[in-house]
């Protein structure tokens, strides 16, 4: 039985002290088996130029061999790749999908450059929220396609970002947990690399780009993160060729004057760059995402769709109250747009009677004309017939008279 310690915490909340086995100890590792069984899941942008080295770093990643074949500089248009791989380590299983860009930076429109980008990472929010809304949900087989990290190459050029960078980061920061690397890091001295690390975060600063921090809460974890949130961004190099170093074979990149260690921490930040991603920090980039990236995309959309929190009067308001308000809205707006397509129907046939009415009187016009011009037409024939007619008797006549005058002639003759 509980002891009560009579230490009242708030108003309702007492904290008790345990006299006994419970059990619930056992929580966190009833956690673990069950995210073992169900297995893990993991989604990686990769945003950079093509031939930057994307497909090298995930291969160096994850030890695999997942790339296909180069991609050609001349695409139209920015594409994305998207492939999935099942991935076990020990007894942990890992859905890994890799989502990368495909002749990024290769066209003179930059906004048709990161557009795509930001499209695809809003359609995976798109999805996940259109399972939310459903009635019948289900996310146990539910594949959450939401971008948890975004890797962004940048040219190891030793001067600054480019425009197209900067342009990219600022459009999607706000959607996801952005990482900057430099990219091909061995092709970059010591010194200058510092130099460009420097410079690199103050062109984000002061151009108002959140890139990720790695969390410092914890504090097991909150100072390897903080020193390595120092680092940003990570230099690295990717590679699977195997090379000999004494009498070991590591991955690296052999050189005439020498090998590049992918995996030693003095010649780039590979390990600090994997630790942090898949080691310390997956499970924080994920959470990020949902509580953080897509809260937010949520937040916007609800609105949009007219769902708020509280009404004008600051009183909560259900989703109830909210969907029969949005039903009576439209209801509303359907009436108005009955009412006003009616009036609109009504105008439109009046208009049509007057210039209806209108061609009536003009016919019936000039039918009258008409019917008067063929009037008097017919009055002037009547008139010429009347003429022709006399005439036609006046000529009957002087042909008589000259009959009978010729008759008299031949008799005179005749006579004498
Ligand atoms: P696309 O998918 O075709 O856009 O290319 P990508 O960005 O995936 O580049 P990929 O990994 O195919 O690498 C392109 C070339 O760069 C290959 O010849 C790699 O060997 C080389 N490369 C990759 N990573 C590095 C690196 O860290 N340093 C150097 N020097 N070369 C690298």
């Amino acid at each position: 039985i509980p002891h009560d310690e009579d230490i009242p915490k708030g108003d309702t909340v007492r904290c008790l002290t345990m006299l006994g086995h419970f059990g619930f100890e056992c929580l966190p590792h009833q956690l673990v088996n069950r995210s073992i069984q169900q297995g893990f899941s993991f989604n990686i942008l990769c945003v950079g130029e093509t031939g930057i080295g994307k497909s090298t770093l995930i291969d160096t990643l994850f030890n695999t061999n997942l790339k296909d074949k180069k991609s050609s500089h001349f695409y139209s248009n920015v594409g994305l790749k998207i492939q999935t791989y099942e991935l076990q380590e020990s007894n942990v299983q890992l859905k890994l999908t890799v989502v990368k860009t495909v002749g990024y930076g290769d066209q003179i429109n930059k906004e048709a450059s990161y557009q795509p980008v930001v499209d695809y990472v809003d359609a995976q929010f798109e999805a996940y929220l259109q399972e939310e809304l459903k009635i019948k949900r289900s996310f146990i087989d539910y594949h959450d396609s939401r971008i948890h990290v975004c890797l962004y190459f940048i040219s190891p050029t030793g001067h600054s970002l480019k425009s197209l960078d900067l342009l990219t980061m600022k459009n999607i920061d706000s959607k996801v947990n952005i990482v900057p690397l430099i990219a091909k890091a061995d092709t970059i001295s010591k010194n200058d690399l510092q130099k460009f690390k420097c410079k690199i975060m103050s062109e984000l600063v002061s151009n108002g780009i959140q890139i990720y921090q790695f969390p410092t809460h914890d504090e097991t974890t909150a100072q390897v993160n903080s020193s390595m949130n120092g680092q940003l961004p990570f230099a690295v190099v990717g590679s699977m060729d195997e090379v000999k170093v004494g009498k070991r074979m590591v991955r690296g990149r052999q050189y005439p004057w020498g090998v590049l260690q992918v995996e030693n921490e003095n010649h780039c930040d590979f390990v600090k760059l994997r630790d942090m991603l898949l080691c310390i920090n997956m499970e924080d980039l994920k959470e990020q995402t949902h509580i953080q990236h897509y809260e937010r995309y949520r937040c916007c959309r609800l609105k949009k769709m007219g769902f708020i929190d509280v009404g004008p009067d600051n009183k909560p308001l259900s989703f109830q109250e909210i969907y029969e308000a949005k039903r009576q809205k439209f209801y509303d707006h359907c009436q108005r747009e009955e009412e006003e397509l009616k009036q609109k129907f009504m105008q439109r046939v009046k208009e049509k009677e007057t210039t209806f009415k209108e061609s009536e009187k003009e016919l019936q016009e000039k039918f009258e004309h008409l019917k008067r011009v063929q009037q008097e037409e017919t009055m002037k024939l009547e008139e010429e017939r009347r003429q022709l007619e006399e005439e036609i008797i006046d000529f009957y006549k002087m042909k008589a008279v000259s009959e009978t005058l010729q008759t008299q002639v031949c008799t005179n003759i005749k006579k004498e």
